[in-house]
């Protein structure tokens, strides 16, 4: 996995719900640079499209960034998609998004897309999913606690017949060792050269992998003027065991683990770890 596309999280005494507002410069910018990388992660459209499709009805994204999997859930057939995130400037990003987009601004137009500022940990809707995607997010929480309080949320929003899909790197996408400060790539839009360097340390520790993830990014104007971006995040990775635990604390019944988008089984070498759960048929009685 490219490295632009740990695409961190939190700095330190920042809101755990805007992951972008306590940095040390505006976070437009920041979402801006954040949409160059992350747009250009496209190997996972299928996948959403195709369980957008297999679970007809409504999507809850938790998480939901700019919004980049939104196109991929109605061209599976999402009947709605409500978006929610901590950051007002990438839902910012989002609804860009949407009003460039000619199907997404239908969708919008007719109330069948929907972006509201949240806390993913503590979201209360009154309305039900037949899917609900945490996509990117697990390693952005501040570690199990949150990310239980994140799962149960999820699982309070879940129809009966409802999937949770919690989709995060896998052991093989992690970083083995700390990484130096180096260029990630360089990129010129228009008049503007970007340059985006990154370093990390990381740390294991009994509830995962903890990484402390900085970058950089230099912005080169058309008058050779620069501006400097520097953000930096803690992000958490936990193993499929501890978030299959995680979940099962949730009230979540595991269905499958994956270990990619083409549906791969997981193993060590796994870029990705996709956990599909249902609502366990014990908390289902109680309701
Ligand atoms: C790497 S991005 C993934 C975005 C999107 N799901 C995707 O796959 O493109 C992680 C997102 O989680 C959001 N986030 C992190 N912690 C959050 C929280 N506690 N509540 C709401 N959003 C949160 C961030 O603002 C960010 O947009």
């Amino acid at each position: 996995m490219a490295r632009a596309a740990w695409g961190g999280e939190r700095p330190e005494g920042a809101n755990l719900n805007d992951i972008l507002s306590g940095q040390a410069v505006d976070p437009g910018r920041l979402a801006e640079v954040y949409d160059l990388e992350h747009d250009e992660i496209t190997e996972d459209l299928a996948f959403f499209r195709e369980m957008a499709a297999r679970h007809a009805g409504a999507i809850l994204d938790l998480g939901c960034g700019s919004g980049r999997l939104f196109p991929a859930f109605f061209a599976g057939g999402a009947s709605r998609v409500v978006g929610i995130d901590g950051s007002p400037a990438l839902l910012a990003r989002a609804e860009a998004r949407i009003a460039a987009d000619p199907a997404l601004q239908v969708a919008a137009a007719e109330a069948r897309l929907e972006l509201a500022v949240g806390d993913i940990r503590s979201v209360q809707r009154p309305d039900r999913f037949a899917m609900v995607v945490v996509a990117g997010v697990i390693s952005h929480l501040d570690g199990p606690e949150d990310a239980l309080r994140a799962l149960s949320a999820a699982g309070r929003h879940m129809e009966p017949d409802a999937v949770v899909v919690i989709d995060t790197i896998g052991p093989g996408g992690l970083p083995p060792h700390d990484l130096p400060l180096s260029v990630d790539w360089e990129r010129e839009i228009g008049a503007r050269r970007f340059v985006r360097r990154s370093q990390l340390t990381r740390r294991e520790t009994p509830e995962g992998l903890r990484v402390a993830y900085s970058t950089l990014t230099d912005v080169a104007q058309a008058d050779g003027t620069i501006s400097r971006l520097p953000a930096s995040f803690r992000l958490w990775y936990p193993s499929a065991v501890a978030l299959s635990a995680l979940a099962a604390e949730a009230g979540l019944e595991v269905e499958s683990v994956f270990g990619s988008h083409d549906l791969d089984p997981l193993d060590g070498a796994s870029e990705r770890c996709i956990v599909v759960a249902r609502r366990a048929a014990s908390v289902l009685g109680e309701r």
